[in-house]
């Protein structure tokens, strides 16, 4: 199963949680050189006849030549493993980009397409092209949530505890899973069971945890909107570092603006026991 560029085999247990996800490298051919040779000039000495062979100057010569080529070699060595081993990708600042529906559509507030009772998985990368987000409609106002009803919010996709994602963390809609969470929306990973309530900002912001293994909040992204024109952006995001990256700009190629949100899948839910 293909989603968002990953690659399942499996169902939902261990063997498709990534600890890390893993960051793209590219490396440039016309950085992996070796250094320059070093020419030295020697006095001038007289050719020595045919049957004139000085062993012992061979024999210098020789210790040399070896000496130069095991300088050379380490030399090229620590050159090769400085340009093989590149800086991570990322980005030093969030970017501010215009959120989109898969078919080119601007997503307007005011009008989400996608009512607080859809369990549709509606995914923007960002700010890294390998952190998904869920883009979700809340039943009602929420931290950090905007539109006339501020209850449009994003949050992290990559569950904190072991890095599952859609289809595997999705939304759940009031009363999924009867009165658990007091019939409110969560939501929920079934790789092993963490719950978040994107209704309650932990400290540190995030979503809240409901019940782990997670001893993480889910990081919320910042969104905003433009009244005039009703369109959203994402701008940055708060709570812990997105799951398998030291910090949410690291581990990655930073996105592009206008991001597109993919098209709606169906996730694989189950209610937490
Ligand atoms: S990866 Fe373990 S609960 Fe989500």
């Amino acid at each position: 199963m293909t989603t968002f560029g990953n690659t399942f085999s499996g169902g939902p247990d261990c063997s498709i949680c990534p600890s890390s996800r893993p960051a793209f490298f590219r490396l440039d051919p016309e950085k992996i050189r070796f250094p320059p040779g070093v020419v030295r000039r020697l006095d001038a000495v007289p050719e020595p006849g045919p049957d004139e062979v000085d062993e012992a100057k061979r024999s210098t010569l020789k210790l040399a030549l070896i000496g130069g080529m095991l300088a050379l070699g380490t030399a090229g060595v620590a050159s090769f493993l400085r340009f093989a081993v590149p800086p991570p990708a990322g980005s030093a600042t969030y970017p501010r980009v215009q959120l989109l529906y898969s078919d080119g559509t601007p997503v307007l507030a005011s009008s989400y397409r996608y009512a607080s009772t859809s369990t549709d998985l509606i995914v923007f990368n960002y700010p890294l092209d390998n952190e998904p987000n869920l883009l979700l409609n809340l039943p009602g106002p929420a931290p950090g949530g905007i539109g006339p009803t501020q209850s449009l919010v994003a949050f992290s996709a990559v569950c904190q505890h072991l890095g599952c994602i859609p289809p595997f963390i999705s939304y759940y809609p009031p009363g999924a899973c009867g009165t658990f969470n007091g019939g409110r929306a969560f939501i929920h990973c079934v790789c092993h069971g963490s719950t978040y309530n994107p209704a309650v900002s932990a400290p540190g912001g995030g979503a809240a945890i409901i019940t782990g293994p997670t001893v993480s909040p889910l990081p919320q992204v910042i969104l905003v909107w433009d009244q005039t024109t009703d369109q959203v952006f994402a701008a940055g995001e708060v709570g812990p570092a997105v799951k398998g990256h030291s910090s949410t700009l690291v581990g990655g190629n930073v996105v592009f603006n206008p991001v597109t949100a993919e098209a709606p899948q169906i996730p694989t839910q189950q209610c937490p026991v």
